[in-house]
């Protein structure tokens, strides 16, 4: 076998696991997510969570996929050959959600042009559901292509295959050093400016003055622990594989560090980014922010082109946002689908360039559903069920598996010799009990939310189909895929050993 690809520079693995870790997550879901959970107290457990779930998780990812070398699937099936199928479960959860959370690219590449004229109009919510999505009234109901739809997607496909046959060095890594400080730039661009704007102090005032009252909530952890796991794209595959291209004797701790800090630290720059925007509009139309504010789809699609229009110089800054929504996705969504093309390459011994070219063709085959009238619907069933059940069990399964049945210490002593600084006993406990605790009961509670309530007020058999079927089929693929003839035996080494 060809020897594995490698980073060229340590600047450029951070560039593309930040990549990976800031996402369209980010832009509208940590604003939203802050503010319904206690504005600035939010911040408390939110950076709890980040010292004793997110970094230690990051730790243990990195150190995992360099000392072993290999994309999920493999490092699983060294460890023990049977645990093999968990790599390949988290590998589908990417899969799943590498074809749509591309739909959402294509929509907010469509928005990058519509911001030239603001051809969204004053009535932004019809524009988006009716005139763009043409959503019809359920997810079976099809309702045909949207054509600006399908092409904008299909552009990004090509930019992720463009960048994932280039290989890593040349196109991953080239890719991410281009995308994440033009990102950067051009947010702080934003916020430079739009904090000069009536109102927008109010905007960030308001996301940020605590309401303490929330804090004793359970509920509110549990959203921190939730957005910390999600934003930082740890527990399914990704991390892994990235770090698999690491030279042997490259840094873990501190750069793992360093990812988590930026992630966080441009989370709570779209925050003063959304917020100001928000604080000016509640101004400009006479309303208080918490009747603008939205949530998800409805944040960055109707709330803030509304908001748009009434900015001093709506084209300049319309055409900022969706062009740094476009970009974070587009780097996490490169790291995606590497996760899962690493996988098949390590397993089957097959070419870059023929694995990459036929993932993104399946993975585009699969996007056209989203791109229907239905597109919406199905994108929400499945964006919740993959996220809440299938991605929950398998980085639930994966922490169980490295911190109760192996021992942390031989991975702990791993990372400290390449580390610029060590880890001691307390980032073992916290994987071992807080990780463990937390992701065990968002799992449960998610279980008994989705089986109590159901979800969205969708119809139980659309539920079942796009939904609950999702976690079961993932397992029967991850283990037929497992039982597959691997290109090498997937042969065992012992932990400790190199
Ligand atoms: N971590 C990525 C995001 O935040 C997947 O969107």
């Amino acid at each position: 076998m060809s020897k594995r690809e490698q980073w060229g520079s340590r600047v450029g693995f951070i560039m593309a696991a930040v990549g990976s870790a800031i996402g369209l997550g980010n832009i509208w879901r940590f604003p939203y997510v802050a503010y319904e959970n206690g504005g600035g107290a939010f911040l408390i457990p939110y950076i709890f969570a980040l010292l004793t779930a997110g970094i230690p998780f990051m730790i243990l990812e990195f150190g995992m996929g360099q000392k072993y070398r290999s994309s999920a699937p493999r490092l699983f099936a060294r460890l023990n050959p049977k645990w093999e199928w968990i790599g390949w479960l988290q590998v589908m959860v990417a899969a799943v959600i590498a074809t749509y959370y591309i739909a959402v690219i294509g929509w907010t590449l469509n928005y990058v042009t519509f911001a030239f004229d603001q051809s969204w109009g004053e009535d932004t919510k019809a524009f988006f559901f009716g005139e763009f999505l043409g959503l019809t009234g359920g997810p079976t109901e099809l309702g045909g292509v949207r054509w600006p739809i399908f092409a904008a997607c299909l552009l990004a496909w090509v930019l992720t295959w463009v960048a994932c046959v280039s290989g890593v060095k040349k196109g991953i890594e080239r890719a991410n050093k281009i995308l994440i400080p033009t990102l950067f730039f051009l947010v702080l661009i934003f916020i430079a400016r739009v904090l000069t704007l009536d109102g927008a102090l109010d905007g960030v005032n308001y996301l940020f003055t605590p309401d303490f009252s929330k804090i004793l909530d359970y509920k509110v952890w549990a959203a921190a622990y939730g957005q910390i796991f999600y934003s930082l794209s740890v527990g399914f595959a990704i991390m892994v594989a990235y770090s698999s291209y690491l030279p042997a004797d490259e840094d873990v701790n501190n750069n793992a560090t360093m990812t988590v800090f930026i992630n966080c630290g441009f989370s709570l720059l779209a925050g003063v980014m959304i917020f100001s925007v928000l604080g000016n509009m509640a101004l400009e139309t006479g309303s208080s922010i918490k009747d603008v504010a939205g949530a998800g789809v409805g944040l960055a699609f109707v709330t803030i082109p509304k908001a748009i229009n009434s900015l001093p110089a709506p084209t300049f800054f319309g055409t900022l946002f969706f062009l740094c929504l476009t970009m974070a996705g587009v780097s996490s969504h490169i790291s995606i689908v590497e996760a899962c093309v690493s996988s098949l390459i390590d397993k089957f011994g097959w070419g870059r360039r023929s694995t990459v070219s036929y993932f993104c063709l399946g993975g585009f085959a699969v996007t056209v559903m989203f791109t229907t009238g239905a597109g919406l619907y199905i994108l929400d069933i499945v964006d919740h069920f993959i996220n809440s059940q299938a991605l929950l069990v398998g980085a639930f399964i994966e922490i169980i598996l490295l911190s109760w049945v192996l021992n942390l210490d031989d991975m702990r002593k791993h990372v400290n010799a390449v580390s610029d600084f060590s880890v001691d006993k307390v980032w073992k406990k916290c994987l071992k009990f807080v990780t463990v605790a937390v992701l065990g009961y968002s799992l449960l509670s998610n279980l008994h939310g989705d089986l109590t309530n159901g979800y969205g007020g969708y119809a139980s058999k659309d539920l079942l189909f796009f939904g609950w079927s999702l976690l079961p089929l993932c397992i029967v693929i991850a283990f037929w895929i497992k039982n597959q003839e691997s290109v090498e035996r997937f042969v065992r080494v012992e932990e400790g050993a190199k």
